[in-house]
């Protein structure tokens, strides 16, 4: 079965063509236009813009993705778009061009939740693991057993339990930021690069993880919650502070050792409580999926604590950490396959809360 996916939930425009057969399925080619240039100078995804450059991105991308897997659209079999969660106006965008896709062509629609899209991210090639089971075969196991994943993105910081697929109860979430918004408020605050979340990554690499003592707020409280606004305010009033003390120019020797310190404490909170979920829940498979997935440090960290708690942790492999469409037909392919379940191009509508 071939698939052709679409994803506009936020502000990356990508298309991408999937090949399933039985239980696998393979991404035969994956477009993604990044939209960064255009937020870059807000800090933030600015809707109505990403909205228009979804507009003017989607067909060509569509086309792209096409020509790279070698598929003429007549080889299509469904098309599978992210309807929802995200952004109204994006989402807007993929939604109605897949209904006129489908109704031009008579294919079948397959309604993506975005989140479900992240975590079948791993069953592409490329899955990075670590513990125990490290070397087993994925697939299998998803199937048979419970997963816990947790989806860290700019949008998104959420812990869901995975019974099998299909099955799904969101068992945490951040009660504010998201951990990607963390990242990229910090940045801001140091005046980095949007997004900023690579940009700290590559500063903390030559700075002291333990120079500042940032809090880790929430971090061994009972539930599963997040929360990093606090994070956020101690680093502001730090730096603050630091600028006060040291200049302009003096402070910007203490960059690297901020970043390296607030990438610390933002891994450790969410590993912390990731581990925590699993053990409370008896699950020994990790999945960690979103933008924030991308992060060394936090992948170094899962792995120690894999081996520490005895459980096996999985990251898609880097192109798609962040926002694509292969993963979204991944997600498409395994919704037809194990619920048969189709949705059609005039009753479809984006829905910018979906909750599982
Ligand atoms: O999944 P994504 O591409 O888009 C959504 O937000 O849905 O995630 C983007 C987020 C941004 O906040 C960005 O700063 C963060 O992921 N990010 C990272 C890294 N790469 C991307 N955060 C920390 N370390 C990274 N290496
Ligand atoms: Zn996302």
């Amino acid at each position: 079965m071939r698939i052709l996916a679409i994803e506009t939930s936020c502000d990356e425009t990508s298309a991408a063509v999937c090949e399933g057969d039985g239980d696998s399925v393979r991404i035969l080619s994956n477009v993604v236009g990044s939209q960064v240039a255009t937020h870059e100078r807000y800090g933030g995804v600015v809707p109505e813009l990403a909205a228009r450059r979804h507009a003017e991105m989607i067909i060509p991308a569509i086309k792209e993705a096409l020509a790279r897997a070698q598929e003429g659209y007549a080889r299509v079999d469904a098309i599978a778009v992210t309807y929802g969660p995200g952004l109204m106006v994006s989402l807007t965008v993929g939604v109605e061009t897949a209904k006129a896709f489908s109704y031009a062509s008579g294919l079948p629609i397959i309604g993506v939740n975005h989140i479900e899209g992240h975590i079948y991210s791993v069953l592409a090639d490329g899955v990075v693991s670590y513990g125990k089971n490290a070397e087993s075969e994925l697939t299998a196991r998803f199937f048979s057993a419970p997963a816990l994943a947790l989806i860290v993105s700019g949008g998104h910081t959420e812990l869901v339990k995975i019974e099998r697929y299909g099955s799904y109860e969101y068992i945490g979430r951040t009660r504010d930021d998201a951990a990607g918004e963390a990242f990229d408020k910090v940045a801001k605050m140091l005046g980095l690069q949007y997004p900023g979340g690579p940009a700290i990554s590559k500063l903390a690499v030559n700075g002291r993880r333990d120079a500042y003592d940032i809090p880790r707020p929430m971090m061994d409280s009972d539930d599963f919650q997040f929360s990093f606004a606090g994070l956020k305010t101690h680093v502001l009033y730090s730096v603050e502070k630091l600028k006060k003390e040291y200049g302009e120019d003096g402070f910007r020797a203490l960059i690297p050792d901020i970043a390296a310190s607030s990438e610390e404490a933002i891994c450790e909170v969410l590993i912390a409580k990731t581990a925590r979920a699993a053990l409370a829940n008896g699950i020994s498979s990790i999945i960690v999926t979103g933008g924030v997935s991308a992060n060394s440090r936090l992948r170094e960290l899962f792995r120690e604590a894999a081996f520490a708690y005895d459980f096996t942790v999985y990251f898609p492999q880097l192109s798609l950490t962040g926002d694509n469409a292969g993963m979204i037909g991944i997600a498409g392919y395994l919704k037809a396959r194990y619920t048969g379940k189709y949705d059609d191009a005039f009753t479809l509508r984006a829905n910018p809360d979906l909750r599982f």
